[in-house]
């Protein structure tokens, strides 16, 4: 600031650093919100296509969030790094988050394969936590994927985290973590038991209505789905290729 007008206001130099932050934050938010846009129109264009081509919408819906700034500088303190943006915008890949809701365990995969094949899509990370459900019972499958943003000075890849799951998987996720944070109490081992059980019998329950649903195929849809490659084909295939060409690291 270097106008006469504001030469008479104490500590100017302090303000103007705290002014530039605010400033350096609202530009991270324009960024991460053009990612989330992006990813969510990727995303909804896939799905209209499998509803026109296979009469099946494998999404049911999709939420996203942008960090809070206290999550941030949580998560930055945790784990020792330095407080401030570029230090987010180096160290954290959720700052962008996706949650999708599919109806079929299938769908997933599908929508994984489908997003992460495409061109200017550069996957970062993967965890299966579906084939290897967390010890607690949770299930779901998270990516991290990198997404041209174009600005005004050029595209930037900005990390997106997308959590992939069905509403079975969603419907328990969402229950224990409200029961999660609803307590201060610390959980016991029945309750923890009980909780995981919960996760068993919704995954009995997506296997099953999933079968229920191959079974009802329309012959004719049925024929023409066989040209969407299997859970496993297509999970080799994101492992396959994240290992070789991605430098992506699928833990689990
Ligand atoms: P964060 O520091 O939380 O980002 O963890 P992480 O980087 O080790 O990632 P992870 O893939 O384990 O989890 C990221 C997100 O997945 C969390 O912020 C939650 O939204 C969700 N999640 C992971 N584990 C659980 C769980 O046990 N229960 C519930 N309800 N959600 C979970
Ligand atoms: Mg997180």
């Amino acid at each position: 600031m270097d106008n006469e007008q504001f030469r008479d206001i104490p500590n100017l130099d302090a303000m103007e650093k705290q002014l530039k932050s605010v400033q350096a934050y609202i530009e991270m938010q324009q960024l991460y919100n053009g990612a989330i846009r992006e990813v969510k129109t990727k995303l909804d264009v896939l799905d209209d296509e499998f509803r026109v081509r296979y009469a099946h919408n494998p999404i049911h819906h999709m939420e996203s969030r942008l960090k809070s700034l206290n999550s941030i500088i949580g998560k930055l303190h945790k784990n020792g790094w330095p407080i401030g943006i570029e230090s987010a915008l180096e160290h954290l890949n959720d700052i962008a988050g996706i949650r999708v809701i599919c109806y079929y365990i299938d769908d997933i995969y599908q929508i994984a394969s489908l997003l992460t094949h495409q061109n200017d899509i550069h996957l970062v990370k993967i965890r299966d936590y579906i084939k290897n459900p967390k010890e607690n019972g949770y299930r779901s499958l998270h990516l991290v994927v990198r997404v041209p943003v174009f600005l005004s000075e050029g595209p930037k890849m900005v990390p997106v985290e997308i959590q992939i799951r069905t509403i079975a998987m969603d419907f328990w996720a969402s229950l224990e973590h409200k029961l999660r944070y609803k307590t201060s109490v610390e959980v016991s081992d029945e309750i923890r038991g009980r909780l995981a059980r919960c996760a068993e019998n919704s995954a009995m329950l997506d296997l099953e209505m999933q079968d229920i649903y191959h079974a009802l195929e329309d012959p004719e849809q049925a024929g023409k789905r066989k040209t969407v490659p299997s859970i496993q084909e297509i999970a080799s295939k994101l492992y396959g290729r994240s290992k070789q060409s991605s430098g992506a690291e699928p833990e689990n």
